[in-house]
């Protein structure tokens, strides 16, 4: 048996913030992220993950009531190691919750947890979420350390941010790529569910795809932006065939 034959099936979460972000610039109820979360239910994503940020600058507090009745689909809500965003989580009870690093002035989530550093904090956090039976994840770096801490605070999964791979060339994504292959099977091996995200495209999805041990790619901002070029289905569509084909 061949490594691809022995990986699970590979799930697709679409990151829904950015439409958000567009119905934000103008302050009113279009565009909905509960329409793209229908949308896609409708063409086989397999879950909708949503970062409630500190700002509010993508969803909002209402928006995650409304997008855990709007489909069957799971939701990976991310969110940062706060008591604040702790309690949302507990009160809304989604699928899963990611625990993202948070500033306030990054355009977007430009690197890993510190799950090594910051143990003490985390620990607490990572409890309560998992005793309301919520999975947890930390999105880390894929780098050694990062693992050996999820492993210390009994985190189920570990997403890898793929921003570098995302943004590095030629042999640099290589040795990039290598780091993140390294560390899925690392995670694996030590019964942590590793998934993958940041940065995904059309053209760079396939090498981290192709990775057997992933079991979630999460992608947002490409997804939405080519939706306004081909709608939101296509794009979905597109990205789940790119990521069936490399497996
Ligand atoms: N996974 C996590 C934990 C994220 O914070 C994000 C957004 O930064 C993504 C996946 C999706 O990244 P992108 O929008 O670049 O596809």
């Amino acid at each position: 048996m061949n490594e691809a034959a022995k990986a699970p099936r590979l799930r697709l979460g679409v990151n829904i913030d950015h439409v958000a972000t567009i119905r934000n610039a103008r302050g009113g109820a279009h565009p909905d992220p509960v329409r793209a979360a229908q949308i896609v239910a409708a063409v086989g994503g397999d879950g909708i993950t949503a970062h409630l940020r500190e700002d509010r600058r993508h969803i909002r507090d209402a928006d995650i009531e409304r997008i855990m009745a709007a489909t069957n689909l799971p939701l990976n809500l991310e969110m940062a190691a706060t008591e604040e965003m702790l309690e949302i989580a507990l009160r809304h009870k989604p699928h899963a919750a990611c625990i993202v690093p948070e500033r306030r002035e990054e355009r977007t989530t430009e690197g890993g947890l510190d799950a090594a550093g910051q143990h003490n904090h985390l620990a607490p956090i990572v409890t309560r979420l998992t005793d309301a039976n919520i999975r947890v994840s930390l999105f880390i770096e894929p780098d050694a350390r990062q693992i050996e801490a999820a492993i210390r605070l009994r985190a189920p999964i570990v997403e890898f941010h793929t921003g570098k791979y995302a943004h590095a060339e030629g042999a640099e994504r290589e040795v990039e790529l290598r780091r993140i292959a390294d560390a899925a099977a690392l995670a694996a091996k030590n019964g942590i569910e590793p998934h993958a995200g940041h940065g995904l495209t059309f053209d760079n999805v396939q090498p981290i795809a192709a990775i057997p041990q992933f079991a979630e790619l999460n992608i947002g901002h490409y997804l939405i932006g080519e939706a306004i070029f081909i709608g939101l289905e296509e794009s979905v569509r597109k990205m789940r065939a790119l990521m069936d084909l490399a497996r």
